[in-house]
């Protein structure tokens, strides 16, 4: 077992990330305001923990990450804790980072990046892995890390390409720039903007609403389907995408929603 298996394994406990439940929303906190929220190994750790016992709650409809008080989502990497680590050590930060991403990319319940203050290097790789993005109009973000003398390790170049596609990423990468949220924006990095004013966690909150009343298989298989498509030539796709549609055309929710609109009511989805 490596390392990273292991400590994947003994994992537990929050050790820099609160976790609220209101309804069916879970909200979690990267909480070390004092480092800009910086992801140590624990965070990360943390972060794939909760992905994991997340996708077996039945009753989760959406799952909203953000970062403490109003200056970072998170500053990316903690660079202090770096500072001690030789180059194996880093290794294995970033093979965690891999699996700890990948898990909460393959939630089967959305999940929603609020991005308050910064969000650079692994905070915006950290956002880039869930399925939507929002962001304060003070928001600043990027993948900042070649001017530390590295490049994005978290996944950047390679989900970001996905959304943006490729010459827009290395224009971001290459000049290492920090975007303002209009900019983000424009960019396609985030999806919307909160109201002037408003914070992101707000903005979010209100914005995954309508999640609670969803139905939630076709929302999995939807997810599914969707971040299967970059991964698969159009047949491939096509194949798959018809796989996910077997577990909605199967499901009672489906049924339910027939039913609703000759009654000329809303449905009540169960998630059956
Ligand atoms: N890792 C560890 N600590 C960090 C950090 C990081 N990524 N980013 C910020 N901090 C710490 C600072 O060292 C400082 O701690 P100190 O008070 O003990 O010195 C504290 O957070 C506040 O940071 P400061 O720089 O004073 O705040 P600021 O509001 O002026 O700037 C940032 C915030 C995030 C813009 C700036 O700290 C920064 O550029 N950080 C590095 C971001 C980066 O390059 N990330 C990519 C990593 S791959």
């Amino acid at each position: 077992m490596s390392q990273v298996e292991r400590e994947i394994e003994t994992a537990g406990g929050s050790v820099g990330v609160t976790v609220e439940r209101r309804g069916g929303i879970a909200i979690w906190t990267i909480d070390r305001p004092d480092r800009r929220n910086a992801l140590s190994r624990s965070v990360v750790r943390e972060i794939g923990r909760l992905a994991r016992e997340g996708a077996r709650d039945a009753s989760l409809r959406a799952v909203i990450v953000t970062g403490a008080g109003d200056q970072a989502f998170c500053a990316g990497a903690d660079l202090k804790e770096r500072q001690g680590m030789v180059e194996e050590e880093v290794r294995d930060f970033l093979s965690l980072y891999r699996v700890c991403f990948r898990d909460l990319d393959a939630m089967p319940v959305p999940v929603i990046a609020a991005i308050e203050g910064v969000a650079f290097g692994g905070g915006l790789e950290l956002a880039l892995s869930c399925d939507l993005r929002i962001a304060s109009r003070t928001a600043t973000m990027g993948l900042t890390e070649t001017s530390l003398g590295i490049i994005p390790g978290a996944g950047g170049t390679q989900r970001l390409a996905r959304e943006i596609g490729a010459s827009k990423v290395k224009e971001l990468v290459l000049f290492a720039r920090r975007l303002t949220a209009e900019e983000a924006l424009a960019y396609g990095l985030v999806n919307r903007l909160a109201a002037p004013g408003q914070r992101a966690l707000e903005a979010a909150l209100e914005w995954a609403q309508p999640f609670l009343e969803a139905a939630p298989i076709a929302i999995a298989a939807a997810l599914s389907a969707i971040d299967a498509a970059s991964d698969l030539p159009l047949e491939e796709g096509l194949s798959f995408e018809r796989a996910c549609y077997e577990r909605t055309l199967v499901s009672k929710d489906r049924t339910e929603a027939l039913r609703a609109f000759s009654e000329k009511r809303k449905p009540l989805f169960r998630g059956e």
